[in-house]
């Protein structure tokens, strides 16, 4: 037998439904940030392999381990992007887009990364993404978050995440960390996994986010990066939490939360969810005040996030349940305003319905046949004056007298 071409590990296709859910993901994303006054752009998928080495570190698992890097017909050495922050910033500084700050950008699309796929951690994912560029000021960070606090709430989702949040500081404090942190696990060394070993060497900081069970013991010991802050650091962090108690967010300060990448500083957070196993966090990101120097470009504070869509169809199950359209027929012209009003109510709910046109009753029903419409609600003087309508299945022919009040709770319990 002829073997069947497979997709590549890691790497899916989406159908129906599992598009749906991507598509409605994206899309809450995309009206949050328009709210927040985020402007959607697009960069390349492929950069050249700088755009990531430098601001991302060559010593992050992204880099060292999960790029797909090869060298085009040219020679040129180009990455498939692991993430979409960087490439924004490259994006930002070859269009001298500095002159027109601050930039509120929103993105979104696939992503890619060699890890060992598994439940919500595939080889090509999608994210959404937002980045603030231009603003160095604490309350740009809390609106950032607040901008996910509000996008985790439209999913649904909120209540199913905690958001860990912490601040790496400015590059004096770190400095200062780093110098601790070496002599601590230079005492240490000794006890500590490979991995850390090597990190020891490049980048101490990173040992704080090993997943090893025997470094654990001696992280949490290490010294802690809060007696470490100067104060103008732990103003800004105490700004940003401040604002984020203001506004009710729940969060959690984790003080191990350094994250992957090399280009953070001051704020840096994560929403976090216990119902996905192992890959629990859905939205992350934080301040990279850093990232444009490495790039070669001017001083460009920044902050922004990131979210996989996959692992929010996941947490978000069914609150995408749109039912197929409903059809809506005013028996006369004069029932059209209570149409309205109450089509415009369904749609607010993301019941997806079309107005019919009022008149020939059966003529409308041949429509709403012809456009694969199998509910239909029909709205008559009679029935308006007890508040009612007439709900019709129009596959099983039957139908009911409902209270406009409950008709949206009727709706989302048909079949589809
Ligand atoms: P990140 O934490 O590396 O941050 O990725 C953001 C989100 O992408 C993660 O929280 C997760 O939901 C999703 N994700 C990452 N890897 C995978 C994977 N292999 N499979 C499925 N989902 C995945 C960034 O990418 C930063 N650029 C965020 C940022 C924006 N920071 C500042 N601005």
């Amino acid at each position: 037998m002829v073997k069947k071409i497979q997709s590549i590990r890691g790497m899916v296709d989406l159908f129906h439904q599992e598009m749906r859910d991507h598509l409605w993901v994206i899309q809450q994303a995309r009206t949050i940030a328009k709210l927040y006054g985020f402007d959607e752009v697009s960069t390349p998928i492929l950069e050249k392999t700088e755009v990531f080495s430098r601001p991302l570190g060559q010593t992050s698992d992204v880099v060292s381990k999960e790029t797909y890097t090869f060298n085009d017909r040219g020679d040129d050495s180009l990455t498939l992007r692991p993430e979409g922050t960087a490439g924004i910033m490259r994006s930002v500084i070859s269009n001298g887009k500095f002159n027109e700050l601050p930039l509120k950008l929103f993105y979104s699309g696939p992503m890619f990364r060699y890890e060992r796929p598994q439940k919500g951690r595939l080889r090509q994912f999608n994210q959404i993404g937002i980045e603030l560029i231009g603003i160095s000021e604490p309350f740009s960070d809390a609106e950032v978050i607040m901008c996910g606090v509000n996008y985790l709430k439209s999913l649904n989702v909120l209540d199913k995440c905690l958001l860990n949040i912490n601040t790496l500081g400015d590059k004096e404090s770190r400095d200062k960390y780093r110098s601790s942190l070496i002599k601590y696990f230079t005492i240490n060394n000794s006890k500590l996994s490979n991995i850390s070993q090597e990190r020891l060497k490049i980048n101490p900081l990173r040992i704080l986010d090993s997943k090893e069970a025997q470094d654990q013991e001696i992280i949490s010991k290490a010294p802690s990066f809060s007696n470490h802050l100067n104060s103008d650091s732990k103003k800004h962090f105490d700004k940003v939490l401040n604002y984020l108690e203001v506004h009710n967010v729940k969060y959690v300060y984790n003080e191990k939360l350094v994250r992957g990448l090399d280009y953070y500083c001051h704020t840096t957070f994560e929403f976090i969810t216990d119902q996905l196993g192992s890959q629990g966090t859905v939205l992350g990101g934080g301040r990279y005040d850093g990232l444009s120097e490495t790039l070669n470009g001017p001083y460009l504070p920044g902050v922004g996030f990131a979210a996989g869509v996959e692992r929010l169809v996941l947490l978000s199950e069914n609150n995408n349940k749109i039912v197929s359209s409903i059809g809506v027929i005013p028996i006369e012209e004069k029932n059209l305003n209570a149409s309205f009003e109450i089509i415009e109510n369904l749609r607010s709910k993301n019941i997806s319905s079309e107005l019919f046109n009022y008149g020939n009753i059966s003529k409308q029903i041949k429509k709403s046949i012809s456009r694969n419409i199998r509910h239909i609600i029909i709205i008559g003087d009679q029935e308006l004056k007890t508040k009612q309508v007439i709900l019709r299945d129009l596959s099983e022919g039957t139908q009911k007298l409902i209270f406009i009040e409950n008709l949206v709770d009727e709706i989302m319990t048909l079949d589809k």
